[in-house]
């Protein structure tokens, strides 16, 4: 009875968030014929999510497609289709198949770098603030996690992450960073492949490398035989965090210390989404001129209305609200605007993800109003209630 009242509230949930348009279709879990559904847009007044560094459009119409097309043979594992996703990811990107290893996302194998490189005796080194999931993985392994602040250009502070710690397992560097956007140049990745304590790894995280305008990619360094190991996602540009696919890209002999801790076949849906979307030559140039036109303008914004935004190369930043971030965050919500969270020792600053242009216009909105003081009364989503209770649920790491 319960379950079923909570499946209502989702799909009258699942409407609204559709906005206008959508309360005169079928709610998303309700369509049961082969149509396929577009992602949903933020109408006049369905919530705008613009707090987990997703892409707002969704997966790609290739993308779309190949999932529909694949669904029906999801009853064998295809492992061929798998091995023609490694086959595609080594055409492109220059590496050898056996230094290739897929994962429904990319958490999977940053959790088992940190399983497999870190302990008691051997530590993370992390720069603060970055993306938080490794600290926890390497904190559940008993090591110490030693985090440093980034440098006043918001790059990671390679000298000092190099000289942290003489056993250190782990060196990890986001590049784009996340939260910030900001980016750490090849030369600074490469002074850490020459001084990062012995035996250590340098984990390249390159979720948000496909909006950065001139990526320098470490994947190079994995075909020149470096102790690195770079991780990938759909997740972002790609518009798959719900799809679920990753991969981590590294030596055969680092890649076994991963495998050792997991090997597991993937969704098919995923791979094929992966596979099409890897496959459209105008879908990165495309959706990384369109985040950063949207983001060039929000933070040009801001920075007008004199709040300071970190300098990003992805789809999201950190703005300095100058108030307590978490009665932002709160205030934002009550206007239907749910923004990204804030990170220890950054009291006063909220991420925000880069949406839609009309999902921005709705941010700027809000901000002025809650600058004013203003708070609204939009009702917090009961999808928004369910996915919390998910999250507390399974521990998960919030993006
Ligand atoms: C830097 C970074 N790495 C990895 C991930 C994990 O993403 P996923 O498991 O969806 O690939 C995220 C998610 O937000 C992230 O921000």
């Amino acid at each position: 009875m319960k379950s079923s009242l909570s499946r209502r509230l989702f799909l009258r949930d699942s409407v609204l968030f559709a906005g206008a348009a959508g309360a005169a279709s079928l709610p998303l879990l309700a369509r049961a014929s082969g149509e396929v559904a577009a992602a949903p847009a933020a109408g006049a007044l369905g919530p705008v999510q613009i707090s987990a560094n997703e892409y707002p459009d969704g997966p790609s119409p290739a993308a779309l497609k190949a999932i529909a097309t694949i669904a029906p043979l999801g009853g064998r594992y295809l492992h061929e289709v798998q091995l023609e996703l490694l086959e595609e990811l080594s055409r492109q990107l220059g590496v050898e198949t056996k230094c290739l290893m897929p994962y429904a996302g990319s958490t999977e194998p940053l959790d088992y770098t940190m399983l497999a490189f870190t302990s008691p005796e051997r530590a993370l080194v992390t720069a603060n603030p970055s993306y938080e999931q490794g600290w926890r993985a390497a904190g559940r392994n008993g090591a110490k996690v030693h985090k440093l602040p980034l440098r006043k250009d918001w790059s990671h502070d390679v000298q000092a992450m190099c000289a942290a710690d003489a056993n250190a397992g782990i060196i990890y560097i986001c590049n784009p960073n996340n939260p910030t956007g900001s980016v750490t140049a090849r030369k600074d990745i490469e002074y850490v492949l020459e001084h990062k304590p012995k035996g250590s790894v340098l984990v390249l995280d390159e979720a948000y490398i496909d909006f950065y305008d001139s990526a320098e990619s470490g994947v190079d360094l994995v075909a020149a035989g470096k102790d690195v190991i770079v991780l990938r996602t759909f997740s972002k540009l790609y518009g798959m965090a719900g799809i679920r696919l990753g991969y981590a890209v590294a030596r055969p002999d680092l890649l076994a210390k991963l495998k050792f801790y997991s090997i597991n076949s993937l969704p098919v849906t995923a791979v094929a989404a992966g596979l099409a979307s890897l496959r459209d030559p105008s879908l990165v140039p495309t959706r990384r001129a369109s985040n950063r036109a949207i983001r060039t303008d929000v933070t040009t914004w801001l920075a007008a209305k004199g709040y300071v935004c970190s300098t990003s190369q992805s789809n999201c930043f950190m703005v300095d609200v100058k108030q307590p971030a978490e009665t932002f965050i709160e205030a934002m919500a009550t206007h239907g605007v749910m923004v990204g969270r804030s990170w220890e020792g950054f009291p006063t600053q909220s991420r925000i993800t880069v949406g839609t242009p009309a999902e921005m216009a709705r941010f700027k909105q809000a901000f002025a109003l809650v600058e004013a003081g203003k708070r609204g009364s939009y009702p917090i989503p009961e999808r928004r209630r369910l996915a919390d209770r998910y999250v507390r649920h399974t521990g998960i790491q919030l993006a």
